[in-house]
């Protein structure tokens, strides 16, 4: 049974030595004789587990003792309200601002003006299609503002931010569902970081929240799932967390430092991306609709200058091992996700696939 290269959104391809290590310690977990899986949360095998997860997550973004780590359920689509039901303490009179580059932050804004409406529009590329990231110098802050939120990669368009937005003393929040732990940055610049794992970190089924503590505790009253300070005494722990979803993340975890950390992960996808890139850009077949200084090292959407063609494309590439390139249906073409685990052969596989079927059909 051959394994394919899996250019899949999300859930994504996760490290091959994550699963090999996951399938050895599938029936007897250290010892324990039993799996992750049938393992009781508080028991201080999986204790370890999750601490060890916390830990490593800590040590390899730099997170510092001001920040609380949170495992939480409900993907990055809770997060949505969690934030603003958080953070927002009078609705009728506080606003938050949010940056508008594709369909994630704007579900974003949506589900928070559903808990409050005054929110504001710092700065949108919808007039250009998505097709950039707005710079600094074209953001309209407020500095009243409680927070500002931005979506760091965007998944469905294919853009990412090659900056870290400075909002002054405002909190910058930020969305890395599709990004996080793909480059270094400064924990120390947001105020929260939040992202499904089912990309970079894992499987589907946990969320990672990354947050100042001194963002906690603002709202009293409420539900205790949905209160980070309530989260946060308990360690994750207020009711069963997603056990094995978290024993993974804590896998991907130690691979990722197994590659060099954090700046090993970024060189090898500047490497990856720079690699497609390349053979988009060197031909007049293929097509990528963002600006050059906005794309994602993520998600790299492509079209064919016949889009007649696209069918074949996929199907022949499908056929090749190369598998989930369909685009998302609101961009259209292809869409090649290389995350962290897509290991240099699956990039280069699709590179020469590329390079072939536009010589046969060009
Ligand atoms: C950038 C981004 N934000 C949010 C989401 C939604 O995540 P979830 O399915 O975990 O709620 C996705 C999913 O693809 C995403 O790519």
């Amino acid at each position: 049974m051959g394994r394919v290269y899996n250019f899949s959104a999300g859930p994504a391809a996760l490290p091959v030595p994550v699963l090999e290590r996951a399938r050895d310690e599938m029936l007897d977990y250290q010892g324990s004789g039993m799996s992750v899986m049938e393992m009781s949360h508080r028991s201080k095998k999986y204790l370890a587990i999750i601490e060890h997860a916390e830990q490593m997550l800590r040590s390899l973004m730099g997170i510092s003792a001001d920040y609380e780590v949170l495992f939480q359920q409900g993907g990055a689509t809770l997060q949505f309200a969690m934030l603003p039901m958080n953070l927002i303490t009078d609705p009728k009179e506080q606003t938050a601002d949010y940056i508008l580059t594709g369909s994630w932050s704007k579900k974003a804004m949506k589900e928070a003006k559903k808990i409050f409406s005054k929110i504001r529009v710092a700065a949108s590329s919808e007039e250009v299609a998505f097709t950039r990231i707005p710079t600094q110098t074209e953001l309209n802050l407020n500095p009243e503002a409680v927070y500002c939120h931005i979506t760091t990669n965007n998944t469905i368009y294919g853009t990412e931010y090659h900056y870290t937005p400075d909002t002054g003393k405002v909190p910058l929040v930020a969305d890395m569902s599709s990004n996080i732990l793909s480059r270094t940055l400064d924990v120390n610049r947001f105020g929260c970081i939040y992202a499904g794992a089912q990309k970079n970190l894992g499987p589907s089924g946990v969320t990672v929240v990354v947050i100042r503590k001194d963002l906690l505790g603002r709202q009293a009253n409420l539900p205790v799932m949905l209160d980070y300070k309530a989260q946060a005494a308990e360690q994750s722990m207020l009711n069963t967390p997603p056990t094995y979803a978290i024993y993974i993340l804590g896998l991907v975890l130690d691979w990722i430092k197994e590659q060099g950390g954090v700046a090993g992960i970024e060189q090898r996808n500047i490497r990856q991306a720079q690699r497609l890139y390349q053979v988009i850009d060197a031909s007049g077949f293929y097509q990528c609709p963002n600006q050059v200084d906005s794309r994602s090292r993520m998600n790299i959407p492509f079209t064919l200058s016949k889009p007649e063609l696209t069918e074949t494309f996929l199907s022949e590439s499908n056929k090749a091992g190369l598998v989930t390139l369909k685009g998302h249906r609101s961009v259209g073409g292809m869409r090649a996700s290389i995350y962290n685990a897509m290991p240099d052969e699956g990039v280069e596989a699709l590179a020469q696939f590329m390079t072939e079927f536009e010589r046969r059909h060009g």
